[in-house]
């Protein structure tokens, strides 16, 4: 069973809520690098639940935070999140960071863990130009690099293997993990000036067994099981990775690497 679009742009909502500490904290540290006057209007784009989000809009006082992402479920996560904090300062919004709908809209864009869900990254940046007003600023961080590179490895072999290799093998990449000097080109492209990006090193370590197999279905192999037919499969595949992790010093680490992109619009 092959799953439309539109469902593999979903996600567990409730579960992403719970289980995304790291994803968090790495997003508070690119919101410390901010430098705020509080009356900002801000754009997050790819905001999930909206605990980043929420973080912004306290650095906001007198400003507003237009939260966008492509899954539904995370959109009504952010709502019942935000609005009854923030009321009509946090605007929730629909849209495809590969489509977006803004001209000379923002002083600044801020995005966590999502750009590298966008295959395309030259429209990803020519869009998010056109929604800065002059002058505008980019602070993102994406995964980039060697990010998850074992793990890639790993899922490459098993889905290979003839189980899942009927539902898996011609799955092209759901993510692109840009290098830095590549977005340095793509962000010069789009017309970016003041380009800084760098990777850092991220590595996780999950609690135990159970924890890496909540966080790796949830975050990280979402698309892949939407594409085995049963949920036998699905917690095979899922199991396979953690018999591995199991075995690695220290035990359960994601290998996880991040790109970090600033930039302004001229
Ligand atoms: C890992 S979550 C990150 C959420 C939040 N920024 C954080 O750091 O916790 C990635 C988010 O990007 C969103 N996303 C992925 N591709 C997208 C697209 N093309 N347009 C809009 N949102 C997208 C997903 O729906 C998801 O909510």
């Amino acid at each position: 069973m092959v799953q439309s679009p539109s469902q593999t742009r979903e996600w567990n909502s409730s579960e992403y809520h719970r289980l995304s500490r790291p994803q968090v904290s790495w997003g508070k540290k690119v919101i410390a690098r901010l430098s705020l006057r509080g009356d900002e209007s801000i754009l997050d784009a790819g905001c999930g639940t909206g605990r980043l989000t929420a973080d912004l809009l306290q650095a906001l006082p007198n400003g507003r935070v237009v939260a966008l992402d492509l899954s539904q479920n995370m959109l009504r996560s952010a709502r019942e999140y935000l609005q009854p904090q923030f009321g009509p300062r946090a605007q929730v919004l629909a849209a495809d960071l590969q489509d977006l709908p803004f001209e000379n809209a923002f002083d600044g864009i801020v995005s966590t863990a999502a750009f590298h869900w966008v295959l395309d990254h030259d429209r990803l940046f020519r869009g998010l130009y056109r929604a800065l007003r002059p002058r505008g600023w980019l602070q993102a961080q994406c995964g980039g690099g060697p990010n998850i590179a074992r793990l890639l490895e790993r899922m490459a072999t098993i889905a290979g293997s003839p189980k899942y290799a009927p539902f898996l093998a011609s799955f092209p990449s759901p993510w692109f993990f840009q290098d830095a000097e590549g977005a340095v080109e793509t962000l010069q492209c789009a017309g970016f000036v003041d380009i800084q990006t760098g990777l850092e090193p991220a590595p996780t370590v999950m609690d135990d067994r159970q924890h890496y197999m909540e966080f790796v279905r949830t975050v990280i192999v979402r698309a892949h099981l939407d594409r085995l037919p049963d949920p036998d499969l699905q917690a095979q595949f899922v199991s396979q990775l953690a018999d591995q992790a199991a075995v690695d010093d220290p035990p359960f680490l994601l290998d996880y690497w991040r790109l970090n992109l600033s930039a302004r619009k001229p």
